[in-house]
């Protein structure tokens, strides 16, 4: 397929009849750039002022919209809603549902964004343009290249709301050869992949496109690459040498980004956002699999961030923090931090008391009720359909007040959550 559209948005003005060839080529054909975005505005007020579904159509229709183009503006218009869940201020932005939910949240992309900044970036995977709002402010030029045309002219039309002005927009396949041109020597090449809604083998070949074939196609010309990828891809699975970060927003596992060729600065890295903190390093396991004992009572135990975990640098964290530290693997997705003392570091996310520890099965209801708890909330790998039928069959017995957190580390583990996070 030909690289068909290119559109840039310092002369948006004379590209008018561009941008109409593109909206030919969606559902929207036959309705022009600046009516859209209009409709787009003037429904969104009507809705956030509480005119709702069948009432929302009638304002289009005598605006001159056919049926099928009311779909995609309305659905633009519900979707502006949810925009700021991912952008801080999204009311003026434009995203189908669709854009939206694979569009990269604001606060992800401002941090890859800055990593990336150069004279030129090239986005061979732009969507609707959720990271390219990132890339243009602190980057020279941006080319954003979709294969979609409809993403491309939402990108387009979120350009334009932000008056952006250093981005051109490029309608086609990033393997064709117009997008490769555009691509000048030593630029950045920032690549999310389309991906399946349920990964399989959980490897890279599902991704579209391949970041292998990206890096052959633009690995000559570009000095480094961004490659936003699923957390849950296996490293094992990563034949090209890059940096693996793992990104977590409010303790929440978010994504992870591999970085090659210039970008690279170490094999692994952990960053908390919104913080922005940054724990660097090689990959290698600190963990005791012994269990916690009743020895720790009246100890502390903390939560290790996610993204400290799955980067594998847990004994980078624990690097220095002292002989009464302990480091426990809970079920390959949790791991806690045992200590003696309170301890204050970004990467620690909740703190606890521990109240018991290695109870066995057939004295916990005893010690639950010796603890004086009342609420259990369970932390342990349990299918979701037990969850509630085992909580509740504990519960019945209890009348006391605390509420405390069930762990399984050998045997129960029985915390309290510290509320001031316990630093
Ligand atoms: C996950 S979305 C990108 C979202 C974007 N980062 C954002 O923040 O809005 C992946 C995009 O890759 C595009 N895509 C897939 N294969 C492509 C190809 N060969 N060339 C260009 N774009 C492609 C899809 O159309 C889709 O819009």
């Amino acid at each position: 397929m030909a690289a068909s559209y290119i559109i840039d948005t310092s002369s948006i003005e004379k590209e008018g009849s561009e941008a109409d060839r593109l909206i030919s080529l969606t559902s929207l054909q036959g309705s022009s750039l600046p009516a859209i975005m209009e409709a787009v505005d003037k429904a969104w007020k009507l809705a956030s002022s509480g005119v709702h579904g069948m009432a929302l159509r009638s304002p289009l229709e005598m605006m001159g919209f056919e049926h099928s183009q009311m779909d995609v503006i309305l659905d633009m218009v519900l979707t502006r809603k949810r925009t700021r869940q991912k952008y801080i201020d999204g009311s003026d932005l434009f995203f189908t549902s669709e854009g939206l939910r694979w569009a990269t949240p604001e606060i992800a992309a401002e941090h890859c964004a800055r990593r990336l900044a150069g004279p030129q970036v090239v986005d061979v995977t732009c969507g609707q343009g959720g990271q390219v709002l990132s890339l243009s402010k602190v980057s020279d030029r941006v080319i954003a290249v979709d294969i979609d045309p409809l993403n491309c002219l939402v990108a387009l039309m979120n350009c334009i709301s932000r008056k952006i002005s250093n981005v051109t927009i490029v309608n086609g396949d990033c393997f064709d050869h117009v997008p490769i041109g555009m691509a000048e020597e030593g630029c950045a090449i920032f690549c999310d992949p389309a991906r399946p809604p349920v990964s399989v083998r959980r490897e890279l070949s599902e991704m579209v496109p391949d970041p292998r074939k990206v890096l052959r196609s633009y690995g000559d010309i570009a000095a480094g690459s961004c490659f936003e990828v699923p957390p849950y891809i296996s490293m094992d699975k990563v034949d090209f040498r890059c940096e693996a970060e793992y990104v977590s927003i409010e303790g929440r596992l978010n994504r992870l980004n591999l970085y090659t060729g210039n970008l690279y600065v170490c094999e692994r890295s952990a960053v908390l956002l919104p913080g922005g903190e940054v724990l660097k390093g090689i990959p290698g396991s600190a963990l005791v699999d012994r269990p916690i004992t009743g020895e720790r009572v009246g100890c502390y135990a903390y939560e290790v961030d996610p993204s400290v975990v799955r980067s594998d640098l847990t004994s980078q964290l624990v690097a220095g923090m002292g002989e009464h530290v302990s480091v426990h693997g809970l079920d390959g997705r949790r791991v806690l931090l045992v200590s003696n003392e309170r301890i204050d570091h970004p990467f620690l996310k909740q703190g606890y008391r521990i109240l018991a520890a290695g109870v066995p099965d057939r004295d916990l209801n005893t010690t639950l009720i010796m603890l004086g708890a009342g609420k259990v909330t369970l932390r342990y790998g349990i299918d979701p359909e037990e969850y509630w039928k085992v909580r509740l069959g504990l519960e019945e017995n209890l009348n006391g007040r605390k509420k405390v957190q069930l762990f399984k580390a050998g045997g129960y583990l029985v915390l309290e959550k510290m509320e001031d996070r316990g630093i």
